[in-house]
């Protein structure tokens, strides 16, 4: 039976690259994980999504997340896969280089059958399905809430997991949903089944958006889990001036404020062609 989001997700031992691993134990009573399955070892596509999600670890941990990986090979192979993927330079920085998070080993594809990983398409030279890249994302209560499913042939896109979780952890907390292409701290739309006194006390001010039908339904707040950096707030200049070490740099600012101001004044033909190349480049962003 395949696994419908809402269902827990079963618990399993296996052998993996950090030697034998049980599935709940791993993750304990307060984590979220996620699972990526992935077509072989030592194939490129493959290589650079492990560095990839080794370089985001913090990011994960920041979310209360442990990952696994799992791909149909034995935890020998995964060892020494792990070795050319740290010399790949796909981890990130050298001091921070080195697969830590566990390759599940599933030779016999006992896991892949069992969370319906298996892709008819590809097959390894023996004629064995291989797994796709699937990512199973599951919760603190061990349920399944998302999942994504790649061919061999597409390697995923890690920030787009991580926008998935920050989505899922953040509509469990308050009665919004994310909108399109949503990152933390844009505007979320309120659920349709909050009542807008709930909401007002609950997201304060939101703007509704006015519509042919007349229908009130797409109601915007502010991201309510969204803490403004203390720098963005108070505004850089302010920050940086409001040390210590600022104050004695103040004669030093004012000065160079001074001079750009008189360059900017007897150079204006030159600074209107840097602007015309930064729209340009940016696309105005
Ligand atoms: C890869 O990881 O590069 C890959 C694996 C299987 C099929 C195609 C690509």
């Amino acid at each position: 039976m395949p696994l419908n989001l809402g269902d827990t997700v079963p618990d399993f031992s296996c052998d993996s690259s950090v030697g034998p691993i049980n599935f709940y134990e791993y993750i304990g009573d307060d984590h979220w994980s996620i699972l990526f399955s992935h077509p072989s070892d030592f194939t490129p596509v493959c290589s650079t999504e492990l560095g990839n999600l080794q370089k985001l670890l913090p990011k994960f941990e920041k979310r209360q997340v442990k990952v696994l990986a799992l791909s149909c090979d034995s935890a020998e192979s995964h060892r020494k896969w792990i070795k050319d993927i740290d010399a790949s330079g796909y981890c990130g920085p050298k001091k921070d280089a080195g697969v830590s998070y566990p390759i599940l080993a599933d030779e016999e594809r006992a896991l892949a059958v069992k969370f319906g990983m298996l892709d008819p398409a590809e097959k390894d030279e023996k004629g064995m399905p291989q797994t796709c890249r699937a990512v199973f994302i599951v919760d603190d209560h061990k349920k399944l809430r998302a999942t994504i499913l790649y061919p061999a042939t597409t390697g995923r896109n890690f920030y787009e997991i991580l926008r998935v979780v920050d989505s899922l952890q953040l509509t469990d907390e308050y009665p919004v949903a994310t909108p399109a292409n949503w990152e933390r701290g844009e505007k979320v739309a309120v659920t349709p089944s909050t009542p807008d006194e709930v909401a007002q006390v609950v997201l304060g001010d939101f703007s509704v958006v006015k519509v042919p039908s007349g229908k009130k339904y797409l109601r915007l707040a502010k991201d309510p889990g969204y803490k403004t950096p203390k720098v963005l707030k108070r505004g850089i200049a302010e920050t940086i001036l409001g040390t210590e070490y600022g104050a004695k740099l103040l004669p030093t600012v004012g000065r160079l404020v001074f001079a750009f101001a008189l360059g900017g004044i007897f150079s204006s033909g030159s600074s209107r062609k840097t602007k015309k190349y930064t729209d340009a480049t940016t696309n105005g962003k």
